[in-house]
């Protein structure tokens, strides 16, 4: 796009979002559907796109850690030092917000969650509108993740106002999600930034696992079981059978395997087995799996090791 019309673009999505609309908006991770979120009715529109129930709370975006004052009370040492190396990046802090951040947006709870996504189309629009933006991933409530505009067209396209398309994502996978009491800190969901960076930064932190939570009563809002998920079933598997159960079974691996044959459709995600690589097409391979008119779709399970607990994190949840 040459630079002038970039220009109107990025300006015509501030001004949507100043005027309560929704903006559908590129992240590192994935797509966003963002709205003001000091406006109760504009957040209120996001709810109804997505039909989210108002008991899932939104992360809100910020242009820049300069902005902490808008939208929470305090900002610790731990959060001091967590942004200065991982903002703008995919992680969330969740801290005791701000009187002016409307419930909608919190679910009723007293804290909110913040970040500074690490895109720079999103971050000029942030500053355009000079408002803090609530943005949840743009697909409906429990479906896959958008990664690419076209993901987010197809899930939600006339239910939004604007969609900025900025590529495809190059994280592919949520932020990492950390609540903030006072030194103490606790994951609640895994994500972009790998655990072991942020350990390694701060000492250990708490973890809170979906298997802590069921459907009734999630042991942190938003832990759902069962969410990212495709229509088509998914099924993990430690090994690949011998040959595929059904002749419409799709399969999303890791690395090349030599067990393959018989697949409808198999998406590998890196060549070398790199996690960050396979992050970043995560999404992308199972949107393709979904729409590649399957009965079945085996997955295999990642390591355990950095981006892996995020990918088996939305795996497991996908398979629910
Ligand atoms: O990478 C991301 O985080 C993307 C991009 C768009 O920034 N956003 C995203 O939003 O993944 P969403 O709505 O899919 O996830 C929001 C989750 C909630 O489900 C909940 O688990 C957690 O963030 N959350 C939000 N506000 C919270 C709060 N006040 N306390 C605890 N958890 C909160
Ligand atoms: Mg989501």
């Amino acid at each position: 796009m040459p630079a002038t019309e970039l220009t109107i673009s990025l300006q015509s999505a501030a001004n949507v979002l100043k005027l309560g609309g929704l903006v559908a908006l590129p992240t590192e991770t994935v797509y966003g559907l963002g709205a003001n979120a000091l406006d109760a009715r504009a957040v209120a529109r996001i709810f109804a796109a997505k039909e989210r129930p108002f008991f899932d709370p939104l992360i809100v975006h910020l242009a820049d850690v300069s902005w902490w004052p808008r939208v929470v009370l305090d900002f610790p040492p731990v959060a001091e030092l967590l942004a200065k190396h991982f903002w703008p990046g995919p992680l969330t802090l969740v801290l005791p917000k701000v009187a002016a951040i409307p419930d909608i947006v919190t679910s009723g709870m007293p804290s909110v969650a913040i970040r500074v996504p690490d895109h720079d189309l999103t971050r000029e629009i942030l500053r355009r509108a000079d408002v803090p933006v609530a943005a949840p991933s743009a697909n409906p409530f429990g479906r896959l993740s958008p990664t690419t505009a076209e993901h987010v067209r197809q899930q939600l396209g006339d239910r939004v106002d604007l969609i900025l398309d900025g590529g495809p994502c190059r994280v592919g996978v949520e932020s990492t999600i950390l609540e903030l009491h006072g030194d103490e800190v606790v994951c609640l969901r895994p994500g972009g930034v790998p655990l072991e960076a942020i350990e390694s930064l701060i000492g250990p932190v708490g973890r809170i696992t979906p298997r802590d939570s069921d459907e009734q009563r999630p042991a942190a809002p938003g832990m759902l079981a069962s969410h990212y998920a495709p229509r088509t079933k998914l099924m993990i598997v430690e090994d690949l059978p011998a040959a595929p159960p059904t002749s419409r079974t799709g399969l999303l691996i890791l690395q090349p395997s030599d067990r393959t044959r018989g697949y409808a459709q198999v998406e590998v995600l890196s060549r070398d087995g790199d996690l960050i690589e396979a992050a970043s097409n995560f999404f992308q391979a199972l949107h393709r799996l979904d729409q590649a008119g399957l009965d079945t779709i085996l997955a295999t399970p990642f390591p355990e090791t950095g981006l892996g607990r995020a990918l088996n994190d939305r795996l497991k949840r996908a398979a629910h």
